[in-house]
This record gives C-alpha cells, sequence and structure tokens, in this order.
C-alpha cells in the first residue's frame, strides 16, 4: 500500500481534505498531512492528526521524528504528492520552485509524482497568472484534477470549485498505478545533438536542444522505470534519478548504446545524431586564409538501425525529423529500421521540433495504426509515448 503525502492549503475547501485523507485511507493507504499556515486557520492540524493517526507537518522546522530531517525524509518515502485543495498562491509557490515553507520544499524535495486539484475563486483560476503557473507545472509532469464549476462561498459563479471528493481520490489512486507500472523496467534513452570536431573549436552539429528527449527521461521515471540517458551537448540539467552518459560524437553515442542496449527493455532514439562527419578532425585551429575551403564528410552509423536488427524481444521506438512527405519518409524509416514504432515531427512547423518546448507528433506504429497528438509541451507527448510503452509491455505480459 503506498504513502501519499496530502498537502492541504488555505482554502475555504481546506475541511473537504479530511474525506479525501479518509477515502483514501480507506483504500489501505497512509496519509500524511503537510498544511500550509494559511490552512491551519481554517481547520485545525489536530483534526488531520486524529484522521490519519500521522504528526501533521506545518513548518519547515517541524520534526516529528527526532533525528530525522522531516521534509527529506516525507518527500523520499512519498509515493503521491496530492495538493488538495490548491490556492492560487500555492500554484505560483510551486510553479516557481520557491521553498518557502515545508509544503513547497517537500514538494521540491520529492521524486514522487505530484497531483494537484486546485480551488480558488473563478477569476483568479481563470487569470493568465494562474493559467500560466498550470502550465508550467503540467509541462514538468504535474498533474491536475481540474476545478469543477459552481457557485462559491464568495456568492461567485464558474470554473474554480475543489473537485468532488470521489474524482479526486480516483485520480490519485489511478495516478498511483501509473507511478510504478514500469518498475522494473529498464528503459534507455538517447536526446540531443551529436557534435562532430572539425578542429579543436568548430563543429558540425544541429540544433536539437535535448527537450525531447529529457522529457522522455521524465516521464518514464515518472512510471517508475529504471531511466539511462544517453545524452550529447545540451544546456539541459538531466532529471534526478535517471543515470546520465554524457557524449558528444555519434560514434561515442554509438558506443554507449551498445554497452547500455542488452540491458534495457525498451529503446528510445530522440537524439539527433550527426549522418556525417569530417572525414577527418585537424588537432589544431585551421587559419582563416582567405581560400576556399571544402570539407570531406563521411557517413556515421545508424546507432538505431544497428540496435534494433537484433531487438528480441525489445521495444524500440524512432523519431523521424522531416521537413516534406514525412509520413511517407517515416513510414520507411519505420520499416526499414524495424521499429516498434516512430514518432514524426515537422522541424520547420513553427511550435514544432527543435528546441522549442511544444511538439506536434504523429505516431506510427508497426502495425499500420496511425495516431496524431495536438500540439503539445514536450513532457506531454513523452507522456503519451510511456503509456504507449506501458501498454505494450502490459499487453506482453498478459
Ligand atoms: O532536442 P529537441 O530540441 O527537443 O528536438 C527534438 C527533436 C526534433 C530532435 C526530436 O523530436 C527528433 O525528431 N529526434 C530525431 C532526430 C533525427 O535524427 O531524426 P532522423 O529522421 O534523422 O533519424 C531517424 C531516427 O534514427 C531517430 O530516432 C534518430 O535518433 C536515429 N538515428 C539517426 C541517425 C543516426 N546516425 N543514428 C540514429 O540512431
Amino acid at each position: 500500500m503506498a504513502k501519499i503525502l496530502l498537502g492541504v492549503t488555505g482554502s475555504i475547501a481546506a475541511y473537504r481534505a479530511c474525506d479525501v485523507a479518509r477515502e483514501l485511507m480507506h483504500g489501505g493507504h497512509t496519509v500524511h498531512v503537510v498544511m500550509t499556515r494559511a490552512a491551519t486557520r481554517l481547520i485545525s492540524p489536530d483534526t488531520f492528526a486524529a484522521l490519519t493517526g500521522n504528526p501533521v507537518v506545518v513548518e519547515v522546522f517541524d520534526e516529528p521524528v527526532p533525528g530525522q530531517i522531516a521534509h527529506i525524509q516525507l518527500a523520499q518515502e512519498a509515493d503521491l504528492v496530492l495538493i488538495a485543495p490548491a490556492t492560487a498562491h500555492t500554484l505560483a509557490r510551486l510553479a516557481l520552485g520557491l521553498a518557502d515553507d515545508m509544503l513547497t520544499t517537500l514538494a521540491l524535495a520529492t521524486r514522487a509524482p505530484i497531483l494537484i486539484a486546485p480551488a480558488m475563486n473563478p477569476a483568479m483560476w481563470s487569470h493568465p497568472a494562474t493559467q500560466a503557473h498550470a502550465e508550467t507545472l503540467r509541462a514538468r509532469g504535474v498533474e491536475f484534477v481540474e476545478p469543477a464549476y459552481g457557485t462559491m462561498a464568495c456568492g461567485d459563479e464558474g470554473w474554480g470549485k475543489l473537485a468532488d471528493t470521489p474524482v479526486i481520490v480516483q485520480a490519485a489512486l489511478q495516478r498511483l498505478r501509473r507511478a510504478c507500472d514500469l518498475q522494473g523496467v529498464h528503459v534507455l534513452i538517447t536526446a540531443g545533438p551529436t557534435y562532430e570536431p572539425i578542429d579543436p573549436v568548430r563543429f558540425v552539429g544541429n540544433r536539437s536542444s535535448g527537450k525531447m528527449g529529457y522529457a522522455l527521461a521524465e516521464a518514464a521515471l515518472a512510471h517508475g522505470a529504471t531511466v539511462t540517458l544517453i545524452t550529447g551537448p545540451t544546456a539541459l540539467t538531466p532529471p534526478v534519478g535517471a543515470q546520465v552518459i554524457r557524449v558528444q560524437t555519434a560514434r561515442q553515442m554509438y558506443d554507449a548504446v551498445q554497452a547500455h542496449f542488452d540491458a534495457c527493455e525498451v529503446f528510445i532514439a530522440a537524439a539527433a545524431v550527426a549522418d556525417y562527419r569530417p572525414e577527418r578532425a585537424l588537432p589544431r585551429k585551421r587559419k582563416r586564409t582567405g581560400a576556399e575551403w571544402t570539407l570531406r564528410l563521411v557517413p556515421n552509423p545508424d546507432i538505431l538501425a544497428s540496435v534494433a536488427e537484433r531487438k528480441g524481444h525489445r521495444l524500440v521506438i524512432g523519431f523521424a525529423a522531416e521537413t516534406d512527405k514525412a509520413l511517407q519518409h517515416a513510414k520507411v524509416k519505420l520499416s526499414g529500421k524495424n521499429l516498434d514504432l516512430i514518432a514524426v515531427n515537422n522541424v520547420l512547423e513553427p511550435g514544432s521540433g527543435f528546441a522549442v518546448d511544444t511538439n506536434r507528433l504523429t505516431l506510427l506504429y508497426a502495425d499500420g495504426r496511425i495516431e496524431e497528438l495536438p500540439m503539445m509541451p514536450k513532457r506531454a507527448c513523452a507522456e503519451r509515448i510511456i503509456e504507449v510503452v506501458a501498454e505494450h509491455l502490459r499487453q506482453r505480459r498478459g
């Protein structure tokens, strides 16, 4: 059974968190309540302590168990962080990564999935600032139980009421199930560009930022997978919990993939591997002379094709970066490289492909199915691909 951290913030709906806690406990789960100071003005921590049988923490320096640093301990042990109700202020603090009380500190320190049920006045919920904060959190993989329509305590009517208790509890249980559906599964992911040296200062590269591959690593981790991320040079911070292998060139990425492929069950190639490299890298910087300079390029190995041909039971997923006749070209890659699935992006479309935060993917399956995803944050695209992986493994295991 799971350990759930229930965050309660200063909304008038704070009292409803009692029912949420009780329902989760009826399901056999352990609930630890963390309250903001504002929430304690609306409902007493003693109520939650009595209901859950666990001490309630509010302040960062609260230490219910002497000798244990509460925020680290709670954050590490949690299987799910559920914040219900969440105020506009708490959403803003979470989006900014503030750690000015126990709840926000825990949210930063945990690796567990975070589910948020907002509750606030409709004008506050629809305010662009609140929506932007919610979007930032969604892009990081935080999920929401959307507020319901109704009349607020203040008399205003609209979207902003805390969702019904059964809806929140079902969402929490479903999120818990997904949090472990890839437990024990080793997912190998490539991300970012490769840099092929011309001389010590110049290289042949491409526009990949690594965002798509890193989002896949985050999503796989959020489903409980063991993740190895082989990454070309990027400015991104790798997700906590992934084993990270940094490479520069296509041949280094090839070697790293060969070394880790046998141990994986799922391989996802999101890297933009340079197809060609300069035939030889100059040992010193080539000086400018004014004369023409012809670079001779030779092909790099196709990493994805090289492992897919010996994939055995493994699930192998590729990407296709296209500029024209996207589906036609991607279908050739799907069958030519012996893939189970290929995710196609048109890199000329604004908001799609290289270096942006969103993507519009079309998934082509080996059995001929085609699934078109809307333009959405790369984290959401990654979530869909990881869901497909989980569905596939579930079916295979019967
Ligand atoms: O990193 P971002 O800025 O977020 O951008 C995301 C992305 C556009 C890089 C990503 O969505 C994407 O499309 N990745 C694949 C880019 C690519 O190299 O596509 P391709 O059509 O050239 O290659 C097809 C597949 O073969 C890819 O899975 C690629 O990783 C793989 N490949 C290609 C060449 C090669 N030598 N070895 C490979 O493994």
